[in-house]
């Protein structure tokens, strides 16, 4: 049963393969009990025992609380602050009853004499083995009151000799996986950018000691695009307490009376081994978070011009590159930056969608008959949340951006950013780019957003809700993806950021896909790539094929490249008006190679076999029922050594297998394969193969 309540104090969660039990103390404060691999007799919790003092150390200091208001003897993170009318700043938060809301177990806490009601909510995504944690706080009184922290959950883990895996990064340099121990003081993961950013990813993975196939691991992470906090910390008497939800730098919310604010949801989990975490994840995202109409389709092939072209686009050379596009067998043809008015490059354009008249002298109707005609969908890039001073958005609206009206406006790259929490500019924003999509036959939006926020002023919101401002402007980003995914079903979007900087559980509930980095530089990518999908499934991780030296001026052959672009959603970015025949000849053959096997890749199972962190070759298979693919990559060969062992995961043991590496075919059974290991040839520097396994049916004799 995924909840159970015994003797109304004790709550027990169970899903797949983990077990979360809350106990109410005699206080009536809501206590974490336990939480990890499934218990089977949770009456065992009735009369759990907990360090109730210490000497010289105050009770709520120590306790394990679900969610700790900020107020009496707690002097560790906590999980909501409020301000009152009557000038109380202290909470004291007392469980008052619970419901169960269809699936969902809530516990409310009340407190005793200010008017703040908040429910903890628990979802158990049973066979997912997710749990999913949010707060609603309610105002109950008939004055407003102000909200100066709120997070989505708190979690609490006994124990010592815990360590901490976020990420760090940069733009180009996204996603690099690093793990610290938890030692004393508290670990801060944030962000203030204004969108996820770069640096480092709102989700927490706490174990002490675990590698891909063993130990377990505590995971959570937030379904939040915008300003995150993220805090580890040890506190004293053996414990690590975590606090996951937006942050609270620069942030109120204000609760008028009778009103109610849910915070984002935090989707946790407990798991033997980092593949297990990363399948797990992966599968929510498939079968829970993604956009419904292509989150269990493999996406298209796509080509996109912006490496070929940059701003430089015309409508012959546009026409020129779907030609030989649509000849590769690509499917979906994107026109990247540079198509709109007035782009002639980064300082002009942005918020005026409409064709450039002089690139397009008829609008982009003949491109887009073109690119039909040659079978493939039409794609588009923008970016929405922006504004170049030269523009005419600029100039008719200056005060539709994030600014304070006596400074100076800061620009990045330059551009201004868009008030988009505002109601009038989102229906601006909704009202043009639902007329582009309806003017012109577009499959997919490329939504870029290339700088960071600053400024967080604005002269259409009132003065006191300013420091509200962060996160309206996320909401008003998903409103407006929303309201454009429902008037045109079947758009495809993609979320970009200068690369990786909003890559999150929270925009995949609207974005099909995402860019992980503008780097294609083969090799680092697949540092970016293995470790993108500790969290986020290939399913939507875009990964285009360029030309070999734009990144690190160094020469990778084409076929390496390729293979690392195949093992996400393929795409083409090399510019294919200067391509080689025998450039062109290598895209057509793997694009097909692809498409067969996409399937696998974008909707199975990953598992990270090696890496080149600690192996001379780095291995990734992707499992579906009974198929498997593998990809191999060798940088640098060895003289005298030619042959490299790996040991595929997730194969039916009993189950005979073709195994298939270019003409080499090889029939063994699933055990085999994964306990005597698959012996792999790869040669020279920059080697790589493709392998495929496929179940058979046993000839008998
Ligand atoms: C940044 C993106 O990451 C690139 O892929 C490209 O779309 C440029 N913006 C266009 O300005």
């Amino acid at each position: 049963m995924a909840i159970q309540v015994l003797e109304e104090r004790v709550f027990i969660l169970n899903g797949k393969g983990f077990s979360y039990v809350i106990y109410l103390s005699e206080e009536g404060i809501p206590l974490n009990a336990y939480w990890g691999a499934g218990i089977t007799h949770p009456e065992d919790f009735l009369d759990a025992a907990f360090i109730r003092e210490a000497f010289h150390i105050p009770s709520p200091q120590l306790w394990p609380e679900e969610y700790a208001p900020f107020g009496g003897l707690r002097y560790k993170e906590t999980a909501v602050k409020a301000v009152f009318s009557d000038g109380v700043r202290d909470l004291l938060l007392i469980f008052d009853r619970w419901e169960l809301r269809e699936d969902v177990l809530c516990i409310i806490l009340r407190d005793e004499s200010e008017p703040l009601e908040a429910a903890l909510c628990y979802r158990v995504q049973e066979e997912l083995g997710i749990l999913e944690r949010w707060c609603e706080l309610q105002n109950t009184g008939d004055k407003s009151f102000t909200l100066e922290h709120c997070a989505s959950a708190q979690f609490s883990l006994p124990g010592t000799g815990f360590q901490s895996i976020n990420y760090t990064g940069r733009w180009s340099g996204e996603f690099q996986q690093k793990n610290t121990p938890v030692s004393c003081g508290k670990q801060v993961y944030e962000s203030l950018c204004g969108l996820t950013g770069h640096q480092c990813a709102p989700f927490f993975a706490v174990h002490r000691g675990v590698n891909e196939e063993h130990g377990p691991v505590w995971f959570g992470v937030l379904s939040h695009s915008g300003n995150f906090e993220i805090t580890v910390e040890d506190v004293c008497a053996q414990k690590v307490n975590i606090v996951a939800g937006i942050s609270d730098t620069d942030f109120t919310w204000i609760l008028g009376a009778g009103e109610r604010f849910e915070t984002p949801h935090v989707l946790a989990g407990y798991a033997e081994g980092l593949g297990a975490m990363s399948r797990m994840l992966h599968r929510f995202a498939r079968e829970v978070q993604l956009p419904k109409p292509l989150a269990q389709k493999p996406l298209p092939v796509l080509y996109n011009s912006w490496y070929a072209t940059e701003f430089s686009v015309t409508q012959e050379q546009q026409m020129a590159l779907a030609e030989r596009a649509a000849q590769l067998g690509v499917e979906l043809f994107v026109m990247d930056d540079g198509w709109f008015s007035g782009r002639v490059d980064s300082t002009a354009g942005l918020g005026d969608w409409a064709a450039d008249s002089e690139k397009f002298p008829q609008g982009l109707h003949p491109l887009i008959r073109r690119v039909k005609e040659l079978g493939m969908d039409f794609g588009l890039w923008v970016e929405p949340e922006m504004v170049n001073p030269d523009s005419a958005l600029y100039r008719a609206h200056p005060d539709w951006i994030l600014r304070y009206p006596n400074r100076d406006p800061i620009q990045f790259r330059s551009q201004y950013m868009l008030d988009m929490g505002s109601p009038l500019v989102n229906e601006h924003l909704y009202h043009v780019l639902n007329e582009l999509l309806c003017q012109y036959d577009i499959t997919y939006l490329k939504w870029d957003m290339n700088r960071y926020v600053a400024e967080m002023g604005s002269t259409l919101c009132s003065e006191e809700n300013g420091k509200s401002l962060w996160y309206r402007h996320t909401m008003g980003v998903y409103e407006l993806a929303e309201r454009l995914r429902r008037a045109h079903p079947a758009l495809e979007l993609e979320a970009c950021a200068s690369g990786g900087g909003r890559v999150d559980f929270g925009a995949m509930r609207y974005f099909d896909e995402f860019w992980p980095s503008d780097n294609t530089d083969p090799l680092d990518r697949l540092s970016i790539q293995r470790h993108y999908s500790l969290l986020y499934p290939v399913k939507c991780m875009r990964a285009w094929v360029t030309d070999d030296t734009n990144f690190n001026n160094r020469v990778v052959p084409l076929e390496f490249a390729l293979h690392t672009a195949m093992c996400g959603a393929l795409g083409i970015g090399t510019n294919l008006s200067k391509a080689a025949p025998v450039t062109l000849d290598l895209l057509r053959k793997n694009i097909a190679v692809y498409k067969d096997i996409r399937e696998i890749v974008q909707l199975g199972d990953l598992y990270r076999l090696s890496s080149f962190e600690n192996s001379p070759i780095q291995v990734v298979q992707y499992q579906l029922e009974g198929h498997s693919v593998l990809f191999a990559f060798l940088r640098g060969g060895q003289y005298g050594r030619r042959f490299y062992a790996c040991f595929p995961r997730g194969l039916d043991p009993e189950r005979l297998y073709r195994c298939r590496t270019g003409e080499v075919i090889l029939q063994k059974r699933g055990d085999y394969l994964m306990y005597h290991g698959l012996t792999l040839e790869l040669y020279g520097d920059w080697s790589s193969v493709i392998v495929q396994l496929d179940t058979i049916e046993v000839q008998e004799h």
